[in-house]
């Protein structure tokens, strides 16, 4: 038997990839008016096309998903013309591409919603910040959801899928890591809700779950992914039940058919082991693709592929400064660093300018 590589092709759902690394979702708040995406946006991804996969910034189901200045959404035809663009651009480089479908919930400020509160499980502010007018802000005190609004929040989720796949995506990836709305309801030091989407490990899944069978009904299983990340604090999300209330999840997920589940292990961007977590128990239960993330370089994929832990290897950060970040790691080249004045907001520069080996 010929050992894995991480540069073989990997089949995912219906379409080939052609290596086993993903371009992580990477935020940059570039988006224009409208919250279209970048006018560099096309190049931008395109550059990164070697990517077995490329994964989009979060992009918002609605206006009420947004939390942070410019970024981009997937709820207005115009919106999805901008996207269009971009797929078509990484298509032309034979990439391929899922866009990251959010909603923020509690990590907000009441100046994205006319002044209202942004929308959480239960009213309990985020100890946390976001950026509005160019300043880091604490985020605003959010109102619980009414139980009658959650089928909306579901709608908008289900309709953004749609809108994903007419932009020419190949699928989506449902954000329900790092604090945002759906990790708020999985978390229960965000949800105190004593009605049916709170209270227990299967209610608190609930919503998550509506949302995934909702979206694999529209666009199919084959293009539908989910990412989680189970201890990960970020955005003062914190479960005082992960292993459980993950296991159930992914158990779940995996009756739904889901073509990947997306683990950030550890604390995003920070120690991969801070917090023990069995991650073999959720490999075990989802017998789809699983792809890993945190803080991986090849080393640490090729291991885990030879274990078994995972099938895919997300790398966010240095994709920013590395374009080409496939071609170096399979030629042992250095990476270049990033200039972290220009990660989040601005133009061209810091973004579309990081050349590839080649050019450089
Ligand atoms: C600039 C930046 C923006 C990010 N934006 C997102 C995002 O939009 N969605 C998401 O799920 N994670 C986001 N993350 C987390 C990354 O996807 C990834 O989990 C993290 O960087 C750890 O992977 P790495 O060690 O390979 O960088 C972001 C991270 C960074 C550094």
């Amino acid at each position: 038997m010929t050992e894995k590589t991480v540069f073989e092709t990997y089949p995912l759902g219906a379409i080939t990839l052609s290596n086993r690394i993903v371009m992580a979702p990477l935020t940059r708040n570039r988006a224009e008016k409208g919250l279209l995406p970048s006018k560099f946006a096309a190049t931008y991804y395109s550059q990164r096309a070697s990517a077995g996969l490329v994964i989009t910034e979060a992009t918002q189901i609605s206006k009420q998903a947004q939390g942070y200045q410019n970024t981009p959404g997937i709820f207005t035809q115009e919106q999805v013309n901008a996207w269009r663009e971009v797929t078509d651009a990484v298509h032309a480089e034979g990439g391929r591409i899922f866009l990251q479908i959010w909603h923020v919930g509690r990590i907000s400020h009441v100046d994205f919603h006319d002044g209202q509160p942004p929308v959480a499980p239960s009213a309990i502010r985020a100890a946390t910040q976001v950026t509005v007018n160019n300043a880091r802000v604490d985020t605003s005190e959010p109102r619980a959801l009414d139980i009658e609004e959650i089928p909306g929040i579901v709608e908008d989720f289900r309709k953004a899928a749609a809108n994903a796949i007419s932009a020419g995506f190949d699928g989506v990836e449902i954000h329900a890591a790092n604090g945002y709305l759906l990790d708020q309801f999985l978390k229960d030091g965000a949800n105190k809700r004593t009605d049916e989407y709170g209270g227990s490990v299967a209610n608190r899944a609930r919503l998550t779950l509506e949302v995934a069978q909702a979206i694999a009904q529209e666009i199919g299983a084959e293009r539908t992914g989910i990412r989680i990340s189970p201890v990960s604090p970020v955005n003062d999300a914190v479960s005082s039940a992960a292993q459980e209330q993950f296991e159930y999840l992914v158990d779940k997920l995996n009756d739904l058919g889901l073509v990947y589940l997306h683990v950030v292990e550890g604390v995003t961007g920070g120690p991969r082991d801070a917090t023990p977590f069995n991650y073999a128990a959720l490999r075990q239960r989802f017998t789809n693709t699983v792809i890993a993330n945190n803080g991986y370089d090849l080393g640490l994929a090729e291991t885990q592929l030879a274990t078994g832990q995972a099938d895919l290897f997300a790398i966010g950060r240095a994709f920013i400064a590395n374009p080409d970040l496939v071609n170096r790691l399979k030629s042992g080249a250095d990476l270049a660093s990033i200039n972290p004045a220009t990660i989040y907001g601005g133009g061209e520069e810091g973004y579309i300018d990081y050349p590839s080996l080649e050019r450089a």
